[in-house]
């Protein structure tokens, strides 16, 4: 009789965790009245909800603008743009994150140099950022990955040393802290998402974050065709509607209320989880860096040594995470085996004149690579609103399956 769920035996935790997102009347109630005022749309720009939204959560971050639109992609593109960058210049980016965090540089015309991680925190790493300046540097777009931060002090300080600016993917990162600067505010600009899966969602939606009024200015100009955002000047930008509906927008201001206390949650659960995993042979936690002074996460990632779960690989220890209750996911391959990545699939002016630097057999990225084809493993946001009840069946989960690796040899996820 196998013990693992993943091949008949009894799951751990068949009642798995609380649903997201979580919502109640007050969320329905928001949406009707957005319904009932006939302002659907995010014209004039911003809606009422929207610059609601926009005002509480640059306050909590600790900016002095935000820019609400339509996802967490164009977000970066729009910041971008707003910085003037585009055609000739390039923009370093980490090998381990989502596709978005290189797709943005090209759709707004620069080149993305991807740079490996570090093994210590999967985020990317300072010295490889040094070394891939080059005259054209415009900028380095850092990734606070799982409930990781990127090193911004070194990232700061190479990029004040070379002219360049810096714009934050804290699509991961709502309500992190970094020596008691918000995520999202260190950078000239920080880049959130509010998909379905994020912490702080709409189902779909993103949010620019900058504390600079001429950058936000333009931001706001950007998204809303171009139009002029100073009554001064008139400036006007090449701009599209990258504008957010009032819908979306209400269900933000609701969402935002019950913020701060499922971060809370989280963190205490996460803090018992470090203790406890550690006791599971073959399981290693990420480093807690002191500088990280808010802690908060959309998915926590930790690392599995393959030999001690009988060279099983990251996917077929979180499928098997999964069958026992526990909501696990390989998220990120490296940018170079990424089915989503494809530049050559693209006329891209800047796909097709850099093809050769954009092909992703002739990159290699050996820390991405070890972390995202073997060890990585994300636990998703809800194992950790669960209290300690539920990381006790987490960790058991894991445990179970790490003593019973034998079992998983002939073990084959889907797709
Ligand atoms: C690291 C990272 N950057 C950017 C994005 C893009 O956000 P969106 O899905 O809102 O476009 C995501 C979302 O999945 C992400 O995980």
């Amino acid at each position: 009789m196998p013990e693992l769920a993943v091949k008949g035996g009894v799951a751990v935790r068949p009642e798995g965790y609380p649903a997201w997102p979580v919502f109640d009347e007050r969320d329905v109630q928001a949406v009707a009245d957005a319904v009932r005022s006939g302002n659907w749309g995010g014209f004039p720009e911003p809606g009422t909800n929207a610059a609601r939204f926009e005002e509480g959560f640059a306050a909590y971050q600790g900016a002095r603008h935000g820019i609400l639109m339509v996802n967490g992609t164009v977000t970066m593109e729009v910041a971008l743009k707003a910085l003037g960058i585009g055609w000739g210049d390039e923009v370093i980016v980490p090998a381990l994150t989502f596709a978005a965090t290189a797709y943005a540089p090209m759709a707004a015309g620069a080149l993305p140099v991807i740079v490996d991680v570090t093994p210590e925190t999967w985020t990317i790493d300072p010295d490889l950022v040094r070394a891939a300046i080059t005259p054209k540097t415009r900028a380095i777009m850092p990734v606070h990955l799982g409930h990781q931060m990127a090193d911004m002090d070194r990232i700061t300080a190479i990029a004040k040393k070379h002219g360049v600016v810096v714009v934050e993917d804290c699509a991961h990162a709502h309500g992190q802290r970094w020596s008691d600067r918000g995520a999202g505010c260190i950078g000239d600009f920080g880049s959130f998402s509010h998909q379905s899966s994020k912490i702080l969602t709409s189902g779909e939606g993103g949010t620019l974050l900058t504390s600079d009024d001429d950058l936000a200015r333009r931001a706001h100009s950007i998204i809303d065709c171009g139009r002029a955002k100073d009554e001064a000047e008139r400036e006007v930008t090449f701009g599209a509607n990258y504008r957010l509906g009032e819908l979306h927008a209400a269900l933000l201001v609701t969402q935002m209320e019950r913020f701060e206390e499922q971060r809370e949650q989280r963190e205490a659960a996460a803090r018992y989880f470090d203790e406890i995993v550690v006791h599971v042979p073959g399981v290693r936690v990420m480093p807690h860096d002191p500088r990280i002074t808010r802690w908060s996460f959309y998915n926590y990632v930790f690392a599995i040594e393959p030999e001690a779960f009988a060279g099983a690989s990251n996917e077929v220890v979180a499928y098997a995470l999964e069958h026992e209750g526990t909501a696990a996911e390989v998220q990120y391959p490296p940018m170079s085996r990424y089915e989503l990545f494809q530049p050559s699939r693209s006329r891209l002016p800047v796909a097709v004149e850099f093809a050769d630097r954009l092909d992703p057999s002739k990159m290699s990225f050996p820390v991405a690579e070890d972390a995202g084809l073997r060890r990585s493993i994300y636990l998703q946001e809800n194992v950790f609103r669960a209290g300690r009840e539920g990381v006790d069946d987490a960790v058991e989960s894991i445990a179970k399956i790490q003593k019973h690796a034998d079992e998983l040899t002939d073990v084959e996820p889907p797709g």
